[in-house]
């Protein structure tokens, strides 16, 4: 056997990755629980839990049912949840959206007492409110926006009265980041913090999440106001908007097909950035996984970290509790 010729070469990148110990010493970006908001459905009744059919693990709960699984979340060292309601009834003027009796008001009140450091964001759009679909009012079948924004301003407030920490405005009106803040300013609740839904696309992905709330948009699609997914120049132009305007954090949405959107606000901008990973990538890993096509675990897991390999502070997923066990 003739003798093997070394390859005389100074760099051998794979000594950093001969065990397991040197490859945790050389990781460069992780994953932790901190990292992870936890998106809650909450629906009229008591004493009720639905799964939603497109996202097997994922449940619409009663708001007794929800102070329950705030415990377990709390327990598992998930510190934030963002809550999207079902209303009682939807109206063409989406009124239920700021009814201080409404699922959300009630959920966060119901919640804060019994999980009070668990930090609360809630969803600010129209959707799930009237019986259009969309984010907001609807006239003639145009989505309008001014008109829009003075009911999210109410629905904002609402939800700070009622113990909100942060409110999640996911419309993409114009203007509307500016407007809750003067609101919530002058309503005195100005420690409430804006997480914007500044970069949201006009996603497919989001098809699983509008049968969980019973909001699919009933005509056309939501490309009126949510982004083209061929821009990227437009989303640093949305995120500093919401910045100016007096967001505290910016969203980048859907996740996983949006990363380079994240990487750029952050080498732009100096806040944080959450990345939502939206409901359609979710039912896509659980539906291959079901078919015994990938290893679930790990598909989840390689996903949420090039999700804060790419510059993500926060990642909204409907897996936040199954990855909270996996990181203990
Ligand atoms: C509604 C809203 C949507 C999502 C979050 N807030 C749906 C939409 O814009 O149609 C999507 C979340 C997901 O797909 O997981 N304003």
């Amino acid at each position: 056997m003739s003798q093997l010729d070394l390859l005389n070469i100074p760099h051998r990148p794979r000594r950093l990755r001969r065990t397991a110990a040197i490859r945790n010493l050389v990781q460069e970006r992780t994953l932790t629980v901190n990292d992870l908001v936890y998106p809650l459905f909450v629906m009229p009744g008591t004493n009720g839990i639905e799964e939603v059919a497109s996202m097997p693990g994922s449940f619409r709960y009663t708001i007794d049912n929800a102070v329950k699984e705030c415990q377990e979340l709390w327990d598992l060292g998930i510190q934030c949840i963002d809550l999207f309601g079902i209303p009682e009834q939807k109206t063409e003027d989406g009124s239920e959206s700021y009814n201080d009796k409404g699922i959300i008001q009630e959920a966060i009140r119901a919640i804060k007492a019994k999980v009070p450091d668990l930090c609360i964001m809630t969803d600010v759009a129209l959707d799930p409110f009237t019986p259009f679909g969309h984010d907001g009012l609807v006239k003639d079948g145009i989505i309008l926006n001014d008109e829009t924004v003075e009911v999210l301003c109410k629905m904002a407030i609402s939800h700070a009265n009622a113990g909100a920490d942060f409110v999640s405005p996911s419309d993409m009106m114009d203007g509307r980041i500016g407007a809750i803040r003067e609101s919530l300013d002058d309503a005195g609740f100005s420690d409430v913090g804006i997480l914007s839904y500044a970069a949201k696309y006009a996603s497919s992905f989001y098809g699983p999440f509008r049968d969980a709330l019973h909001s699919a948009p009933q005509f056309g699609d939501k490309s009126t106001y949510q982004m083209n997914a061929g821009n990227t120049d437009e989303a640093m132009k949305e995120i500093e908007l919401d910045i100016m305007e007096g967001a505290d954090i910016v969203m980048v949405k859907p996740g996983l097909a949006y990363l380079d959107i994240v990487y750029r606000a952050k080498e732009r901008f100096d806040v944080p950035v959450a990345i939502y990973h939206v409901s359609g990538e979710y039912a896509m890993v659980k539906a291959a996984a079901a078919k015994g096509w990938i290893d679930e675990d790990r598909v989840m897991m390689e996903s949420l970290l090039c999700m804060k390999r790419a510059g993500g502070d926060m990642i909204f997923t409907y897996y936040a509790k199954e990855a909270a066990k996996r990181l203990r």
